[in-house]
């Protein structure tokens, strides 16, 4: 790669949820010859390397990991950080060593200048830096256009000066079909959006195998849950997962527990590590093992996108992550919706609502509801219009995500747009 090509910075908010799709977007950006440095914070980089080993981020030579401090303390046992504690911290220690990073790149002469940043929606604080050296920046925000819309209205943060984004151009990890009147709304606020969705559909379709070996799970994957579900029937198993930041009572563990163990239906249980305190599994009696024997399999951290395009995964019970809730879209699967923060309540009401992929259960979760709502979904009237509805929507993000479709065309509206802009 010539000195003369253009760099662009990604800079995710450090939590599973926004570094996943900043990954998929950096390596397609890599794919149209940008060299790329990724953002990581001291203390996931070293999470990495204890997941996923150093190799994982040893990158290319034109795709490269660097890191900033987060400013927290770095002893921390139980191995994950606090998401209030940690945006309080960025804004101040991250944004001066962010400063600092930019200046020691562009100070180099084995890398092309930064010719651009692109930076998580939460992350605005990088504008400042931005404009500092005068390199355009692009905001990716992670989340669902329906959630988006629901921020741009919170007054408050607007007072804040959060809202509107002071940005030249948003990126959306959605498309057109699927949102488009929220995207018409937001569009009259924010002209410059770019929806590049589903973001994991778009980066296998232009370079499935571009940069393979590298990861972003924070956490080590259970790989053997694959085979396990070779053993299924097609669509006889529900999956259940609720992301990478929620935790749960106790009490809310044992009825998912009992519900889950009453259907009859196969099951692959993903408990976090630090999904209750005390520890998930210890909290499930030996009778519940018991009760459920091999038809139930429960571990830490799962590599998703491979499980929900497994053909014996029939229903997902989720939190409504909007990037879970997109890679289940791309791959057919309908939901059982249990929202628990920040969009996630945007993101449920549009699946149950308006695209008619999932049903909502109780926040107050009961064993019975659990059960019901299970047996609806694998083998209820409801369930089978929800499938067929998942079914089309994997369809229309396949249109929207090849040549000539709505995000492919936008994916390369972006790239034309980073790279005019190179000083
Ligand atoms: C939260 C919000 O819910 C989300 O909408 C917002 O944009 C970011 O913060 P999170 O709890 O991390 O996100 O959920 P989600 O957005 O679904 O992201 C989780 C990611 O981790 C997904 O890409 C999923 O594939 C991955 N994952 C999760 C795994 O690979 N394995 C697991 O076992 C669990």
């Amino acid at each position: 790669m010539e000195a003369g090509n253009p760099h662009a910075v990604c800079i995710p908010l450090p939590a599973q949820g926004h570094i996943n799709p900043m990954l998929l977007l950096a390596k397609l950006l890599h794919f149209h010859g940008f060299h790329i440095t990724f953002i990581h914070t001291e203390f996931n980089y070293h999470r990495l390397v204890q997941s996923r080993g150093l190799d994982s981020l040893r990158g290319s030579p034109h795709f490269r990991f660097e890191t900033i401090t987060d400013g927290l303390p770095s002893t921390n046992m139980r191995g994950i950080q606090d998401l209030p504690d940690l945006c309080l911290a960025l804004p101040v220690h991250g944004l001066r060593s962010f400063r600092e990073l930019i200046m020691k790149l562009n100070a180099r002469s084995d890398v092309p200048p930064v010719t651009s940043i692109i930076s998580d929606g939460v992350m605005s604080f990088t504008l400042e830096v931005a404009e500092e050296f005068g390199i355009p920046e692009m905001v990716l925000f992670t989340p669902s256009a329906c959630g988006m819309l629901g921020y741009l209205h919170f007054e408050d943060l607007k007072e804040r000066g959060y809202f509107p984004l002071k940005a030249a151009a948003v990126i959306l990890n959605t498309f057109d079909d699927f949102e488009h009147h929220v995207l018409d709304a937001i569009k009259t606020k924010l002209p410059k959006l770019y929806t590049v969705g589903p973001l994991s559909m778009l980066q296998r379709r232009l370079c499935p195998t571009n940069l393979d070996s590298i990861g972003s799970n924070l956490w080590k994957e259970d790989t053997q849950c694959l085979g396990w579900l070779d053993r299924w029937k097609p669509k006889s198993v529900v999956y259940v997962n609720y992301g990478s930041l929620i935790t749960v009572t106790p009490q809310h563990l044992r009825e998912f527990a009992w519900g889950l163990a009453d259907t009859n239906y196969p099951f692959l249980w993903v408990i976090r590590p630090d999904i209750v305190d005390g520890g998930g599994e210890r909290i499930l009696s030996k009778e519940f093992t018991a009760a459920i024997s091999d038809r139930g399999l429960l571990v830490g951290w799962c590599p998703q996108e491979r499980v929900l395009s497994h053909p014996s995964v029939g229903g997902f019970l989720m939190h409504c992550g909007w990037n879970s809730t997109m890679e289940s879209v791309s791959e057919g699967v309908p939901l059982i919706c249990w929202p628990f923060f920040a969009e996630q309540q945007m993101n449920c009401f549009y699946s149950c609502t308006k695209w008619g992929i999932g049903m909502e259960i109780d926040s107050d979760i009961k064993r019975e509801k659990v059960e019901s709502l299970v047996r609806e979904l694998m083998e209820g009237m409801k369930g089978q219009g929800l499938r067929q509805n998942a079914i089309d929507w994997k369809k229309k993000a396949e249109i929207a995500t090849s040549p000539d479709g709505s995000s492919y065309i936008n994916f390369n509206k972006i790239v034309i747009q980073l790279k005019q802009r190179m000083p």
